[in-house]
């Protein structure tokens, strides 16, 4: 039998992998697996001469996500499935999770075809409370940045920021600057192959208005956490939406992660559902490594 052969996909910043990704190599490697890092857009490579392509760190997307969303669709086998990604890669995704009666952060969302001018954004903010403006298609915190309702020059800054994203042609997210972030955290919680894996807790990241040429992503502080019943009912709730819209796909996702903040009653909602490219924090899990390598072998019959 020949070696099954898996491109993970990276992008140029990342040509080795990032360090949590790397180790998968060498634990596919085990499972008789031939596992190799492939920038997602680099010319001429020939995706036919792999088995399968496991989509990892391709942060870059967002600058290109029409490019990234046609390289999707034409890769002959890719996990998770291209039409999983293509929805995943614009947050207007939550607005299914919401239908789904899945707990998501409430939003008001902005379309660059209504030609919003100062006034319409500024109506549309809160008027006490910290909140946040971010585009719909982002990663790691790009392009995101955190504003007080009762400050006027915070307010002017929140207008220009929404305008520059509007401008540009990208769909803007409102939400309010829920504050337990700072005091409890965001959970993310990871699935392998359908099935719950492991939680960790991220710092708060945002301090204020956002900053220009900002790094690819923002240093993110991760820790290992026990996730809470309400945590675990929550995001099993989101990965059991996922069903009843992609009906085509057949059994679990590879991958998963849901990002949860509590609300302001200490309820656990829906910050971001991560199908794409999530960072798994494998190191910070014992056994979370071999799981995923055991479910990307299973998906190539080694
Ligand atoms: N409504 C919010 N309340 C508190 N913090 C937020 C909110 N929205 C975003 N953040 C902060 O910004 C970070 C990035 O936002 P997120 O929606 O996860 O987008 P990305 O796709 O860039 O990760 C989060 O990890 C969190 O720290
Ligand atoms: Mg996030």
């Amino acid at each position: 039998m020949t070696t099954p052969r898996i491109a993970l996909a990276t992008c140029t910043a990342l040509p080795d992998l990032d360090a949590d990704d790397a180790p998968l190599i060498g634990a596919l490697a085990a499972r008789g697996v031939e596992a190799v890092p492939v920038i997602w857009n680099a010319p001429g490579t020939d995706w036919t001469a792999f088995d399968l392509v496991v989509i990892r760190s391709t942060w870059d997307y967002t600058e290109h996500p029409g490019d990234f969303v046609a390289w999707v669709r034409s890769l002959p086998q890719l996990l998770n499935p291209a039409e999983v990604i293509a929805w995943n890669v614009d947050k207007r995704y939550q607005r299914d999770l919401d239908e789904a009666g899945v707990p998501t952060v409430p939003t008001i969302w902005l379309d660059p075809e209504r030609n919003f001018d100062s006034r319409a954004i500024h109506t549309r903010f809160p008027a006490f409370g910290d909140f946040v403006i971010k585009p719909t298609i982002s990663a790691g915190s790009r392009d995101t940045g955190r504003y007080q309702a009762d400050v006027t020059p915070s307010r002017s800054l929140a207008i220009t920021h929404a305008k520059n994203i509007l401008q540009s042609g990208r769909h803007v997210m409102i939400q309010r600057y829920l504050t337990q972030v700072d005091t409890v955290g965001e959970t993310g919680m990871v699935y392998i192959d359908g099935e719950f894996s492991h939680a960790v807790r991220k710092a708060p990241l945002l301090e204020g208005p956002y900053r220009a040429n900002e790094d690819l992503y923002r240093v993110e502080t991760m820790s290992s956490r026990e996730a809470s019943p309400a945590e675990r009912e929550a995001a099993d709730r989101a990965i059991a939406a996922l069903p009843g819209l992609f009906p085509g796909v057949d059994g679990p996702l590879l991958y998963a992660r849901v990002d949860l903040l509590p609300d302001d009653a200490g309820n656990p909602v829906v910050l971001e559902l991560e199908l794409t490219e999530p960072s798994m924090f494998l190191a910070l899990a014992p056994g979370a490594l071999d799981r995923f390598a055991d479910a990307i072998a299973r998906r190539v019959g080694a």
